[in-house]
């Protein structure tokens, strides 16, 4: 492997939120952090190329978008996705997260309902409720039958959410964070389906989808399988794929003209989005120049996943787990340890030193779990895993 990701590199001095805000998120700054969602890799040499070439230019003005960076995406998702996407229909957007407020905003009216599928990243609940819509929840079926703990989408549910009257909008995670399913074909065009015939537009977030396990089934991208004219936005980014989230760039990409100039209104409602140079040339590197680090970086991850799959089968007694299609999350099911979600977050906290995200989190449905991230050089994780056996062996 070229690529160094069994070197630790410090985050120290970094203002990193994953690092920095653990005193307050977890009351110690002694947790060995897994949890916010980004890795503890350097960024592709090629990405810290461009950023330093473009701080060398001592003069950080008002920026635009390239061309080059819009036929980067457009060259990346052709190669890498199989889907083609037009120039006209992307428009770009500070991040994900607030492009799913502004999905909100544009395609429901206060009071009205976007259809979530819990257990999912908090924002998506957040997003619907801090812009006064309503959420309406899908909970995804978990397989309990032999433990293997897969996940499936509620389809049938999910027809009668969205035949609901009030019902406006799906956000789909694609793949899903936290419970690491690559969606088949036949899933989305299921959704497709649901979402024709009930007009419901489709926010599809799938800011994860390069970060599929070789190995695992392959990500589809929702839109490659849907007309023009079909009611789906789709938001990618680079941020996760090449670690540089802080950078904060994304795009939207909406082929239905109607429904690209709603989100627009409500971008350019908010002045949004700022463009900084910086995350332009990340952004532009990172598409262009940062394949092979990915392909060595999925091979790193994935001998992550399956290390610590091994090592809870083998070792942490009362929690178990199985092995994600996609991302560098895992979730761990603590249900058996009978613990409340204070008392397992106490027991994460304070007896073994770790910080994860509480299941909880995630939505009533993360009672019992906990998300650990797995993006990291192997020591970590010996570390992570080290603790919380000795944790619960005290505890025995
Ligand atoms: C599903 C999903 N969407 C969006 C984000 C964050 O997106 P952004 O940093 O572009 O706002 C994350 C980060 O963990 C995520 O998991």
């Amino acid at each position: 492997m070229s690529v160094p990701f069994d070197e630790p590199v410090s985050r120290d001095q970094t203002c990193s939120v994953k690092f920095d805000a653990r005193k307050a998120v977890f009351g110690r700054d002694d947790v060995i952090p897994a949890w916010v969602a980004d890795m503890d890799f350097p960024a592709p040499e090629a990405v810290t190329r461009a950023l330093s070439e473009r701080a060398a230019h001592p003069i950080y003005g008002y920026t635009l978008f390239p061309e080059s960076l819009y036929q980067s995406m457009i060259d990346w998702f052709a190669q890498r996705h199989h889907w083609q996407i037009e120039r006209e229909w992307i428009l770009m957007a500070p991040g994900v997260v607030p492009s799913l407020h502004a999905a909100a905003m544009a395609y429901a009216n206060p009071g009205e309902g976007v259809i979530i599928q819990p257990p999912v990243y908090p924002p998506f609940f957040s997003s619907v409720r801090l812009s006064g819509r309503t959420v309406i929840e899908n909970p995804l079926i978990r397989d309990e039958d032999g433990g293997s703990g897969y996940y499936r989408m509620d389809l049938d549910h999910l027809d009668a959410c969205a035949a609901r009257p009030e019902a406006r909008v799906l956000l789909l995670c694609s793949p899903h964070n936290p419970v690491g399913r690559v969606w088949t074909r036949d899933e989305l065009q299921s959704v497709l389906d649901i979402a024709r015939r009930h007009d419901l537009v489709v926010v599809s977030d799938e800011i994860h989808c390069d970060l599929g396990y070789p190995g695992s089934p392959s990500h589809t991208v929702l839109a490659s399988l849907a007309r023009e004219d079909d009611p789906l936005v789709t938001a990618v980014a680079p941020s996760k794929t090449f670690n540089m989230p802080g950078l904060g760039l994304s795009a939207l990409v909406i082929p239905d003209p109607e429904r690209r100039k709603a989100m627009k209104t409500v971008f350019e409602s908010m002045h949004l989005p700022q463009c900084n140079p910086f995350s332009i040339a990340g952004f532009e590197a990172g598409y262009r120049e940062g394949e092979a680090w990915l392909d060595e970086l999925k091979e790193y991850l994935k001998s992550n996943r399956d290390f610590v799959a091994d090592w809870v089968s083998q070792r942490l007694p009362g929690i178990r787990t199985s092995a994600p299609e996609a991302t560098y999350l895992m979730w761990l099911d603590c249900r058996e340890l009978e613990l409340d979600d204070t008392e397992l977050k106490r027991f994460f906290v304070r007896d073994a030193g770790v910080g994860l995200n509480p299941g909880v989190s995630f939505g009533a449905e993360g009672r019992g779990f906990m998300r650990l991230n797995i993006g990291c050089p192997r020591s970590t994780l010996v570390a992570v895993l080290e603790r919380l056996e000795s944790a619960l062996s005290a505890r025995s």
